[in-house]
């Protein structure tokens, strides 16, 4: 190599790493954001990373764009690894024409992911963009059409990983939408189709930035985003943390995590954790925490459709998808929001060969107009549907309520589900005993003497005959009633054996979900 090339490539490395300059770099920071640079040193395994395209430049020369250039165009990319796994990742550069996606760049972002495809790794995408780059007009959109075509064909494939970490608005929002999971950062990251100005034109709603789509709002009340991060660097942590769940490809399975947690732990509590008076609410994530490896529970969508819980454990080391009923909220019925919520998580766990332990206490679907309309009926098969075309290992333990549709929809034998365990405090019936007594028995009631006492009277005849594990147990629906303090080592034997299941669709295209 002559001095001459050695300096012009070394120029243009230095003004790659310069980005968009000192100023724009301290305005990322004054603003509490890394730069895109700086945000994969910190995401990726020390030293791992081997950036692509380093040179590529835009090729626009409208808007006095031909003179202004910068060797990688607004994203960093490439791979590392994480805890020694390939990882890819594409890291929008703010300083760089505020990171808005040109027909350039969508070529680099694209070429991560063809080769993410071809060697069986997650991609991570680090947002932080104005969206389109508005000189290159058409072409920039096509960029974007390109990356969701590949979001698509790479969905249940390869985990997709997306981070908002700044800007995300326009059609830009439809690639986070299709992959894996979301993660946005408190007070710098935003999400929306149209912005607060145009609403305000449109329907005269006054509205802020913050509130239309920032990240409490996408992670409480859309359902957008599955974590809300403190800062980047929590954020950056987090997907890694998520990241050591699940495999780097379908075809392959999650690592497995050594841990000296004992399989055979008893756990005294959970003989009482659940309260004599069956109205009375308890914190499922105690039965969750208690069985898992170490305590340690990833809770994903934590806050939002709370009547449901769902995130990642390990059991003797094997990562599971856990999907249960929170009778803290809505006493555990089943919503819209919470069908919906599960129904997506047991589709990336399927899809990726998590197995998963669905915990059930359910009184039912949840009753009103809003729900009804809200096609509750639809909505609500997601769940059943998601439940039942799953084929990984599925271990299912009824601690309480497992009433109506909503028992066949958690995980009920009859769903294929491999495993099915009770607690002695279960109660499998077709509704609660005080409407079931008041529809059976309306006549009896209005008639006695005294309505109240023989309502009471039959409320409990019906409590003795259905409010219990042993009917089901008797037709062999449930494998087995365990002594709660024995359920780790129920569950970490159940999901040893069946780690060699073997279970498939018929063939198809693909089947039709009630979207
Ligand atoms: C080109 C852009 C840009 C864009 C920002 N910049 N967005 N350049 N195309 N889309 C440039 C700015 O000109 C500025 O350049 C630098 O980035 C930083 O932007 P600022 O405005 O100074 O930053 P800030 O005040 O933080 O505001 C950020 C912002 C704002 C809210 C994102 O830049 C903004 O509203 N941008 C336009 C957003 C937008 O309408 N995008 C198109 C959406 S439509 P200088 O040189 O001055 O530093 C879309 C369709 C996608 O994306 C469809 C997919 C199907």
């Amino acid at each position: 190599m002559t001095r001459e090339i050695e300096a012009r490539l070394e120029e243009r490395l230095a003004a790659n790493r310069r980005g968009g300059g000192e100023t724009r770099i301290e305005r990322q920071h004054e603003q509490g954001k890394l730069t895109a640079r700086e945000r994969i040193e910190l995401f990726l395994d020390p030293g791992t990373f081997e950036e692509m395209d380093a040179l590529v430049e835009h090729r626009c020369t409208d808007f006095g764009m031909a003179e202004k250039r910068v060797p990688g165009d607004g994203v960093v990319s490439g791979h590392g690894l994480v805890d020694g796994r390939p990882v890819f990742v594409f890291a929008q550069d703010f300083t760089v024409f505020g990171g808005s996606l040109s027909e350039a760049n969508a070529a680099k972002i694209c070429k991560v992911m063809d080769l993410a495809m071809k060697v069986g790794a997650p991609v991570v995408g680090l947002n932080d963009s104005g969206g389109a780059r508005i000189q290159e007009g058409v072409a920039s959109l096509a960029g974007y059409a390109d990356i969701f075509l590949r979001n698509t064909l790479a969905s249940g494939v390869i985990p997709q990983i997306s981070a908002i970490m700044g800007p995300c608005a326009g059609g830009a929002v439809y690639s986070p939408a299709i992959t894996d999971f979301v993660l946005m950062v408190e007070e710098t990251s935003y999400m929306f189709v149209t912005g607060p100005d145009v609403i305000r034109t449109v329907t005269h709603e006054e509205v802020t930035k913050e509130k239309l789509g920032g990240a409490m709002t996408h992670n409480s009340v859309s359902g957008v985003a599955h974590f809300l991060a403190a800062s980047d660097a929590d954020c950056l942590a987090r997907i890694r943390e998520l990241l050591s769940y699940i495999p780097s490809n379908n075809a392959e399975r999650a690592p497995v995590v050594p841990s000296n947690d004992p399989p055979d732990r008893e756990i005294p509590e959970l003989d009482t954790v659940v309260p004599e008076d069956s109205n009375r609410p308890y914190d499922i994530k105690k039965i969750i925490r208690g069985v898992a490896d170490d305590g340690l529970f990833l809770e994903v969508h934590e806050h939002y459709a709370k009547n449901i819980v769902i995130g990642f454990i390990r059991l003797g080391g094997q990562s599971i998808g856990v999907v249960a009923n929170q009778p803290n909220h809505l006493a555990g019925t089943l919503d819209i929001n919470a069908s919906v919520k599960g129904a997506r998580f047991v589709r990336f766990c399927d899809a990726f060969n998590i197995p998963l332990w669905i915990v059930e206490d359910v009184p039912g679907f949840l009753p009103g107009t809003a729900q009804e309309w809200g096609g509750i009926i639809r909505q609500g098969a997601k769940l059943l549907y998601a439940l039942a075309e799953a084929t990984v290992p599925k271990v299912t333990v009824i601690t309480r309520k497992a009433y109506g549709g909503a028992y066949c929809v958690m995980g009920s034998k009859h769903i294929r589900t491999d495993i099915n365990l009770a607690f002695p405090t279960a109660e499998i019936a077709v509704m609660g005993p005080q409407g079931a007594a008041n529809i059976l028995y309306r006549k009896e009631i209005a008639e006695a003497d005294d309505p109240e006492a023989e309502r009471r009277r039959l409320v409990a005849q019906y409590e003795e005959k259905f409010a219990n594990p042993f009917v089901a147990a008797e037709r062999g629906y449930i494998d087995e009633v365990i002594r709660p303090r024995n359920l780790r080592r129920k569950l970490v034997a159940s999901f040893e054996m069946l780690q060699t299941k073997r279970d498939t669709m018929p063939t198809k295209k693909h089947g039709n979900i009630p979207l």
